[in-house]
Order: C-alpha cells, then sequence, then structure tokens
C-alpha cells in the first residue's frame, strides 16, 4: 500500500480508491440524496411520482447536487434507484408511500424470459442525461459516483416483488431451481454491465454496487450468487471503462468479505456497521481502500458519541486508504444539522496529525 500522503490530486475520492491514504479522507454518505433534507421533499413533490422524479434530468441532477451544496462533499452519488433495472427490462415497478417498491413478482421461467435486455440503454437514458448534467456542475475536486444493485438484490426485489421481508422465495429458487435463477442473473449481469458503462460514458468518475441483502445469503449461496456475478461485472465494466473504479458494497456479508475482496476485484469496499474495524484494517484494507462505517443511527442521535466514534473510526482506519461514509445509508428522521457537524468535524480533525491505534 502507498505510504500516507497530502495528495494534490483534484479528487480525494479517487485518489483513495487508488490505494492512496490520505490524512484529511474523503466523505460522502450513502442515500445523501433524500428525505432527510427539505429542498428533497420539495422537488420530490414538484416532480410527481419516485420514478417520475429519477426520469426527469433536470430534477434528478438537481436533487443530486442538493446534498454537495449544503454539507460539500466529496462525491456526488447519482441521484437514482437500483430498482430502475427491473423497470428498464420490462417489469412494473411502483414506490408505494410508506411501503417501499412493489413490483410484479417473476415467478415462471417463461417471465423471466420475456425480460428484454435490448432496451436497456435506451429506456434508461433519461438517467444519463441526470449524470451529465451533474458531471458538468460539479466542482472539480468532487467525482460523480454512478452505482447499481448487485444481482442479488435486485433479483430478490424481482422475486419476491417486495421488500419487507427476507426474500425467501429467492433463497429458495436458488436451491430448488438454479438453473431459472441462473437465467435471470444473465440477464441481470448483461443489464448491468450496460447501465454502469452508461453511467460511466456520461461523466461517472467511479461506481458503487450495492449488496444490500448479501447477508441473507448462506455461505454456499453468498459464493456463487453474490460474488461470482460481481466478479463478472468487474472484469466486463474494466475491460470497457479502464481505470474507473469500483466499490463493492456486500452489507452483512461478514467474514466472506475477504473473500468477497479476493475474488471480485474491485477497488474498494463498503463496510456495515457490524464489521469490527481492527480486523478490517488488518485484513480487508491491506488489499483494497475501505469504505464506511459509521451507524446511521447514531447520526440521527447525533452530539458527543456520534463525534467519538467518527474519531475511532477514523484513528483505526488512519493507516490505509480509507472513505469516511456510513455503515448503511441515511435515515429519513436524520437531523441535516448533525450531518452538518459530522462533516465539519472530520474536515477539521484532518487538518492536524495523523492519529494511529495501530500497533
Ligand atoms: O443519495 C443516494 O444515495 C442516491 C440515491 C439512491 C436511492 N436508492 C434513492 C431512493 C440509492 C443509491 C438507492 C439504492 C437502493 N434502492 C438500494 C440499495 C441501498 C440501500 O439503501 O439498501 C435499495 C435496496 C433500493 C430499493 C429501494 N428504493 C427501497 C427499499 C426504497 C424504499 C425505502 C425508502 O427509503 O423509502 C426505495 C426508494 C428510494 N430510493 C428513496 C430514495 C431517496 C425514497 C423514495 C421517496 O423519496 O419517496
Amino acid at each position: 500500500m502507498n505510504p500516507v500522503s497530502n495528495s494534490k490530486s483534484p479528487r480525494p475520492l479517487l485518489a483513495v480508491l487508488s490505494g492512496q491514504t490520505l490524512r484529511s479522507v474523503p466523505v460522502w454518505f450513502m442515500r445523501q440524496a433524500g428525505r432527510y433534507l427539505p429542498e428533497y421533499k420539495a422537488t420530490r413533490a414538484a416532480a410527481g411520482s419516485f420514478l417520475d422524479l429519477c426520469y426527469n434530468p433536470e430534477l434528478a441532477a438537481e436533487v443530486t447536487l442538493q446534498p454537495i451544496r449544503r454539507f460539500g462533499f466529496d462525491a456526488a452519488i447519482l441521484f437514482s434507484d437500483i430498482l430502475v433495472v427491473p423497470d428498464a427490462l420490462g417489469m412494473t415497478v411502483q414506490y408505494k408511500e410508506g411501503e417501499g417498491p412493489v413490483l410484479d413478482p417473476l415467478t415462471s421461467r417463461a417471465a423471466i424470459d420475456a425480460l428484454a435486455t435490448e432496451r436497456v440503454a435506451e429506456h434508461l437514458a433519461p438517467v444519463y442525461r441526470a449524470a451529465a448534467q451533474v458531471a458538468r456542475a460539479l466542482p472539480p475536486t468532487c467525482g460523480l459516483i454512478g452505482f447499481a444493485g448487485g444481482p442479488w438484490t435486485v433479483a430478490a426485489y424481482m422475486i419476491e416483488g417486495h421488500g419487507g421481508g427476507e426474500f425467501h422465495a429467492l433463497v429458495r429458487m436458488a436451491y430448488r431451481d438454479p438453473d431459472t435463477l441462473a437465467a435471470l442473473f444473465r440477464k441481470l449481469i448483461d443489464a448491468t454491465v450496460t447501465h454502469l458503462v452508461s453511467q460511466v460514458q456520461a461523466g461517472a468518475v467511479a461506481l458503487q454496487l450495492f449488496d444490500t441483502w448479501a447477508g441473507i445469503a448462506a455461505e454456499p449461496l453468498f459464493r456463487r450468487w453474490c460474488i461470482a456475478p460481481v466478479a463478472e461485472i468487474v472484469q466486463r465494466v474494466n475491460a470497457a471503462c479502464p481505470g474507473v473504479p469500483i466499490i463493492g458494497f456486500p452489507k452483512g456479508a461478514g467474514a466472506s468479505l475477504a473473500r468477497y475482496v479476493k475474488e471480485t476485484g474491485i477497488n474498494g469496499v463498503g463496510l456495515d456497521p457490524a464489521v469490527p474495524l481492527d480486523w478490517a484494517a488488518r485484513t480487508i484494507q491491506l488489499h483494497v481502500a475501505v469504505q464506511g462505517n459509521l451507524d446511521p443511527q447514531l447520526l440521527v442521535a447525533g452530539g458527543p458519541a456520534m463525534l467519538a466514534e467518527a474519531d475511532r473510526i477514523l484513528d483505526t482506519l488512519a493507516n490505509g486508504p480509507h472513505i469516511f461514509n456510513l455503515g448503511h445509508g441515511i435515515r429519513q428522521e436524520t437531523p441535516p444539522d448533525h450531518v452538518a457537524e459530522l462533516v465539519n468535524h472530520i474536515r477539521t480533525r484532518g487538518l492536524g496529525p495523523v492519529r494511529s491505534n495501530h500497533p
């Protein structure tokens, strides 16, 4: 791993993802655009439905930029959703107030065969227009992150039809009918590669794969349905977009994180709040940049406990490449003042000498 540097790279995010250890770590938060911000709620109300907002380039660009203006994050994440991919494949996706996403679940091989991968880029063209607008508007130090869901997590919604449970239908299909699930994954992998490459062509400088439900996969399932598909996606995106780093976020993967990092070829990995940081510093961070992992509930709570935990995270991960983030997305009830206080704390602390708990 490269030594600590005060890199003058215009984008600290990319410096860290290339393996550099920075004194002043880059910071952004998953779901940094969203309902905890009054300006988001106003734009969302003007847009109509949630998908109308995702497919309106001007308004999607606007909500992507709102948290950048307010907090000066080092990365913008394109405002969209992981379920635009099933929508582009021809499924009906709806977002119901207080219920989350609802889809007509895929229950047969025929329904999977009917999904059309050919029109994904065309269907998602408004998303790429939003990305291009954001890329033009960002300050030079701030990088645009494009994203997609991991196929396992996206398949979970496609097969179950909704969230809120443990996705039994997906897990049972993985055991009872792996050939049918593999047919769905072929289409999802193709669509995901197209979607990620298109975001880079529009101006994204880094990518993240959200595998939010990795933790429901037993270890053999995790290897086949989380690691292998992500490895294929990374290989194909790397071939099409050399030098564009990819962050994996297999939430709840536990000790399987080590294998995930080794076998997928990702450049950075998101740590959920349950990952022991001393372990991550000794193992994961020797190979890739780590991103995380403040508990989003601590950002709701705020105060000295939040700042002390931020210090613990920064100290424990100080000897390797680290991007400060949450361990999962910002919660809706988060006071924006807590976000401002935390970002300010990380920034001003970064100006001092490196403190380290490493032996
Ligand atoms: O700021 C950002 O991080 C970019 C935008 C973003 C959204 N969704 C916007 C959104 C990102 C990166 C996502 C990813 C996403 N979407 C994931 C993976 C990460 C995670 O949070 O677990 C998942 C599982 C989804 C699917 C999804 N979309 C769910 C389960 C929900 C309902 C839950 C909720 O928070 O309401 C959504 C809707 C959604 N996606 C909202 C936002 C801002 C809220 C919708 C609204 O404004 O009404």
